[in-house]
């Protein structure tokens, strides 16, 4: 079979490549999965979104019952999909479950996340530790902004398959365990997280799946020093700003979300008006979604 993550087997690499750029979605709309209840999901609802997910890493569900969105909901939908062990970020609540909102006031506050400020292309939790990547996120709309909040989307496989085609030196500058370097994270003289160094682009032991790991923020990242990497970091910037690039733009209505593994993704600013403040439920996962596994892809 192979492994199409590895530089020497163009051979693997080229089938992957083929089925992959061959059965991949190219629109929102393409994504797009209508499904009746989130806390009951039938087969072939499932059936659909798992499609998506093993064709592109991720899927767009349009919920048709808006009103069984609680955060109980959404962790029945994420556990339909294999999504148990929930990350235990900074700022989620115990069921695990973040709401994104505008935060006035709190631990929140001044975290841009948690403003309505744009946030960069970036994969979640790239500041984790290597033993605890996050391999899923799970996004679920409650309430839309007065204008704007619009998520980019890009599968980071196509990313991969972009910057191998045009160099198969940037993956492996993006590979090299010291690639990007997260400083620690100090308040008023403590560390709350020591640095992370890591690779970008890597390949998840537990399951063979391409695992990225990536921030565009130009500040607190610290990229190795090297012609390579440089140049990598430089394409990959380009791809994402390409308004012609394969990045796909969705805005979340109420009652949509979107499941994915971990794929790159940003979001435009927004504007709260007093009808429609933005709230979006977040959680992250360090399982990655089931039944999409890259050795599973390729046998399909
Ligand atoms: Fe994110």
């Amino acid at each position: 079979m192979g492994n199409p993550f590895d530089l020497r087997d163009a051979k693997a690499y080229g089938r992957w490549r083929e089925q992959k750029l061959a059965g991949r979605p190219v629109r929102a709309a393409d994504l797009t999965v209508e499904i009746a209840r989130l806390d009951a999901v039938g087969a072939r609802e499932r059936g659909a979104i798992l499609d998506r997910c093993r064709r592109a890493n991720m899927a767009i569900y349009a919920c048709r019952d808006g009103g069984a969105a609680d955060p109980a909901a959404i962790r029945a939908f994420a556990e339909g999909f294999g999504l148990r062990r929930v990350d235990r970020h900074l700022c989620a609540d115990e069921s695990g479950v973040s709401e994104l909102a505008v935060a006035e006031t709190g631990p929140r506050r001044g975290y841009v996340p948690y403003s309505d400020r744009g946030l960069s292309w970036h994969t979640d939790g790239y500041y984790n530790e290597a033993t605890a990547p996050i391999r899923a996120v799970l996004l679920h709309c409650r309430e839309a902004a007065e204008t704007g909040g619009e998520n980019g989307l890009l599968d980071h496989e196509i990313a991969y398959i972009r910057l191998r085609d045009v160099d198969p030196d940037y993956i492996e500058a993006l590979m090299h365990p010291e690639a990007m370097i997260i400083p620690a994270n100090r308040e008023g003289g403590t560390e709350i997280r020591p640095a992370r160094p890591g690779p970008v682009f890597s390949v998840d032991p537990a399951t063979g799946a391409l695992h990225m790991r990536y921030s565009a923020r130009a500040r607190n990242i610290v990229w190795r020093d090297d012609p390579a990497t440089r140049a990598a970091v430089a394409c990959l910037n380009d791809l994402l700003a390409d308004p012609d690039g394969p990045a796909v733009r969705c805005r979340l209505s109420p009652s949509q979300g979107i499941i994915a593994n971990n794929v790159l993704h940003n979001r435009t600013a927004f504007q709260d008006g007093p009808a429609h403040r933005r709230l979006v439920y977040r959680m992250r996962f360090l399982d990655r979604i089931a039944e999409t596994d890259a050795v599973g892809v390729l046998q399909s």
